[in-house]
């Protein structure tokens, strides 16, 4: 850790497996950040039972998987403290702190939040526990006084409302949360191999850290192309056409791959021939990803022991911010 280090939280909701979006949007960035930073990458069950309360099961299996999902990429539990987020007690009373800090009115104009409530049509049947989330997650980020926060730009609004209510906390009751910086990935987002925007759990349209060889390649093979490329012999679509957005990505051969593009625009180069060439690009950088995972799977319980170690430290660290801030507010009696 150098001089500069800073305190970086970010976060998954368990409720499903990990994918290649995911390594591109953030897994990549994380194992670099545990380099330069303090790293704390919280598995958010909490905040995936906010719309996810009837499926207990599907929320408890997914924490194992997105941790095996984060270690088999390179997010090494030697450099970044891995925490189970219901198992830190300090949050859901910070959280209803800050409750009162927040009007319903401005719950209401969190985009992020009107637009998920939107594509799950909830109207009025949002479950209260999903319309305050950003409350939840704004006592994630100011309980590790983190600094640096890595999101998505569908994240930004979070980071937002963790600053107004850390700013409002701090006018009321006297200075404790400092401002947090959003880090916003570079990398374009992986769309999914229907050609939609994002490649999403819920979206059928992912590939998996963890898909097999076989699922892979068939996944490959399923992918949205240029739908007027009917013969080999016809000219082709590389924009928007989602083989060459993932070569785009993952091919390191960029002569070859401009090359490719070249004879693809002209005629004469099938489909078939560039999917094999993903297929196996894909295959290749999933292969390490794919043996760690099953060396780790092994060994449940020392997953778990890392867990239990990391949601450890991660409880003194948010019990302290907890006292200062009830210590602040007068609420500090015995
Ligand atoms: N909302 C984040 C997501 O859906 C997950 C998350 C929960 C998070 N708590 C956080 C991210 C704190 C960053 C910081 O991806």
């Amino acid at each position: 850790m150098n001089e500069r280090a800073q305190i970086v939280l970010t976060g998954d909701r368990p409720t499903g497996r990990l994918h290649l979006g995911h390594y591109v949007g953030s897994l990549k960035q994380r194992v670099k950040l545990q380099n330069l930073h303090n790293q704390f990458v919280m598995i958010a069950d909490t905040q995936a039972l906010t719309d996810h309360s009837e499926k207990p099961d599907l929320v408890r299996d997914n924490v194992l998987e997105v941790a095996l999902d984060n270690m088999s990429v390179g997010v090494d539990p030697a450099k970044t403290t891995f925490l189970i987020q219901s198992t830190i007690r300090a949050l859901p009373e910070l959280a209803l702190y800050f409750l009162n800090l927040v009007t319903l009115a401005r719950l209401e104009r969190n985009p992020t939040v009107k637009e998920e409530v939107r594509l799950k049509g909830y109207g009025m049947n949002v479950p209260a526990g999903f319309f305050m989330y950003p409350v939840s997650q704004a006592a994630d980020i100011l309980a590790f006084k983190s600094t640096l926060v890595p999101v998505g730009d569908d994240q930004l609004p979070m980071i937002e409302q963790a600053n107004e209510i850390g700013h409002k906390f701090n006018s009321i009751y006297g200075e404790i949360f400092q401002k947090v910086q959003p880090l916003v990935t570079e990398s374009a987002r992986l769309p999914g191999i229907d050609g939609k925007v994002k490649m999403g759990k819920s979206l059928g349209n992912a590939i998996y850290l963890s898909d097999s060889e076989e699922v892979v390649k068939e996944k490959v093979m399923q992918m949205y192309t240029d739908p007027d490329h009917i013969h080999v012999s016809d000219s082709g679509k590389v924009e928007g056409n989602m083989v060459f957005t993932y070569l785009d990505v993952f091919d390191s051969k960029k002569d070859e791959l401009s090359d490719l593009k070249n004879s693809y625009t002209k005629g004469g180069l099938g489909d078939v021939e560039i999917k094999r060439r993903l297929a196996v690009i894909l295959n290749t950088f999933l292969d390490p990803i794919r043996e760690e995972r099953a060396r780790l799977e092994k060994d449940k319980n020392t997953i778990f022991e890392i867990l239990k170690e990391g949601s450890a430290k991660a409880n003194l660290i948010a019990d302290a911010t907890l006292n200062e801030a009830k210590r602040a507010m007068k609420i500090n009696y015995f």
